[in-house]
């Protein structure tokens, strides 16, 4: 079976997208990363997917004003020209409009730093500390066009520990964000997750229990 192309989506440092270029070096793996783009000129992320030799491009979301299809015109040309297969979204800070989403349904993934579907939305891990709970974590979900609400491929679970600061946890939970993206990729681009009345299938089974992926199981 031919590799799927991929194309990662970012507005910062880029540490998960480099999870999903290292991953993808196996050439048992079943994902390419063809293009890296970002809306933002100045993401740390370029960078290193340049220094990989992936191709880069920007769609700068500000040139377009307050003309969001404009942007998601040029965000599609862009992956059309590379006959993009799957997006993956990390750490990409633009909300998409439905009717981008609609063309890309069940080939386009998120990763977001809670343990869904709790703390939706941003500065997820000092929620996480405010609201006292015992385990934190990540989630990787189709994109659908509510915001962090998509069917659920994996999750990875830590533990919070007693006076965790908001970086400590962050960056334990990033350790987890790492290992569930370029897992959760494979799968899809090996066709195995189905997505069935709202909720993913991987081989036909319930997705995992977000503790059996715990990175610090202490
Ligand atoms: C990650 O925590 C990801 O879950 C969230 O944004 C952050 C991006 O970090 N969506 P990076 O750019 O992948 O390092």
């Amino acid at each position: 079976m031919s590799r799927k192309r991929v194309a990662v989506l970012i507005s910062g440092r880029g540490s998960n997208m480099a999870a999903l270029i290292e991953a993808a070096k196996d050439k048992n793996y079943p994902a390419e990363i063809v293009q890296v783009v970002s809306n933002r000129p100045d993401a740390g992320g370029l960078l290193i997917a340049h220094a990989s030799g992936i191709a880069t491009e920007i769609v700068d979301h500000t040139t377009f004003g307050k003309d969001r299809a404009a942007f998601e015109r040029a965000l599609q040309e862009t992956l059309e020209k590379q006959h993009i297969d799957l997006v993956c979204l990390a750490g990409f800070m633009r909300l998409l409009t439905a009717a981008f989403i609609k063309n890309w349904q069940w080939r386009i993934i998120n990763i977001h730093p809670a343990l869904l579907p709790a703390f939706k939305g941003l500065d997820t891990h000092k929620r996480a500390l405010e609201s006292g709970v015992e385990r934190h974590g990540a989630t990787v979900h189709f994109v659908v066009p509510e915001m962090d609400s998509g069917p659920i491929i994996l999750q990875g679970a830590v533990s919070v520990h007693p006076g965790d600061s908001e970086e400590a946890l962050a960056a334990r939970v990033l350790k987890t964000e790492h290992r569930i993206y370029p897992l959760s990729l494979k799968l899809v681009a090996e066709g195995r997750v189905k997505v069935v009345d709202g909720r993913c299938l991987i081989d036909g089974l319930p997705v995992p229990d977000s503790e059996s992926l715990m990175s610090d199981p202490t």
